[in-house]
């Protein structure tokens, strides 16, 4: 809940000055912010090779839910992925597995990519229950059918500044595509999983050398335009894995 027309356009022009600068090659760049303010990002880098994201969507198609953006609305205003399961969604809006599970149904449904969020909590990770919180919210998260992203996201990571270490991250990693592969069937190659959590420009090459991380999920970071270009450079360097 970050950002406002003015930021918006700041960000843009400095976004695009930084490019102009470089002829790294751009990994798929996707920006998730608030959906009112998507309009106006799509018209801003309309001449950017930049995707438009949601930052969550209704669980329900249309109708009398209140407050509540659906999928459709997102994908008529120019989205193209949504993100549902963030930590913080499941945290402050009691969002289940379920819930998550049925926005990214909607999502798909709609012509989205959901990126679906999954991550322990500090207190299941001190109890040794990362692998088995990870293996069920992977389990009862992802839709039946239909493309999707996945975003390992360990909750005590986000906005703390306290990354885990790269053999945790690749642990977890294992962890949730082999999990997907047991439940969907899909072939290593057709499973991303992206890194959230405390990304920065300091530490987003050496998180994307790790087997198994497609790319990453950036939050604080990204709200400042040059933090976030440093971080798609690095990601851009390295060599995709899948
Ligand atoms: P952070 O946030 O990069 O600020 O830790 C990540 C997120 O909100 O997904």
């Amino acid at each position: 809940m970050n950002g406002n027309p003015a930021m918006v356009k700041a960000w843009a022009e400095e976004f695009r000055e930084l490019l102009r600068t470089t002829n790294n090659e751009q990994r798929t760049t996707i920006i998730c912010p608030p959906a009112p303010l998507i309009p106006l990002l799509k018209t801003e880098l309309a001449d950017l090779p930049i995707q438009l994201g949601g930052q969550d969507c209704s669980e329900h198609k249309h109708g009398a839910y209140t407050g509540e953006t659906s999928a459709d609305l997102l994908y008529s205003l120019g989205a193209e992925f949504v993100i549902v399961g963030h930590s913080e969604r499941r945290q402050y809006h009691d969002e289940t597995n379920e819930i998550v599970r049925a926005k990214a149904s909607q999502a798909i449904a709609s012509g989205l990519t959901p990126i679906i969020c999954v991550g322990e909590t500090a207190e299941q990770r001190d109890n040794g229950e990362t692998e088995a919180v990870l293996r069920e919210q992977v389990k009862n998260s992802i839709p039946q059918e239909g493309n999707f992203l996945l975003a390992y996201e360990p909750v005590w990571a986000i906005g703390s500044g306290n990354v885990p270490t790269l053999a945790e991250i690749k642990n977890a990693h294992e962890t949730i595509i082999s999990a997907t592969t047991k439940q969907t069937g899909l072939a290593l190659a057709d499973i991303s999983v992206l890194y959230g959590g405390s990304v920065k420009p300091e530490n987003a090459a050496e998180i994307m050398k790790i087997a198994g991380v497609s790319g990453v999920l950036v939050g604080g970071a990204s709200l400042k335009a040059e933090e976030f270009f440093k971080i798609a450079a690095a990601v851009s360097s390295q060599r995709s894995v899948n």
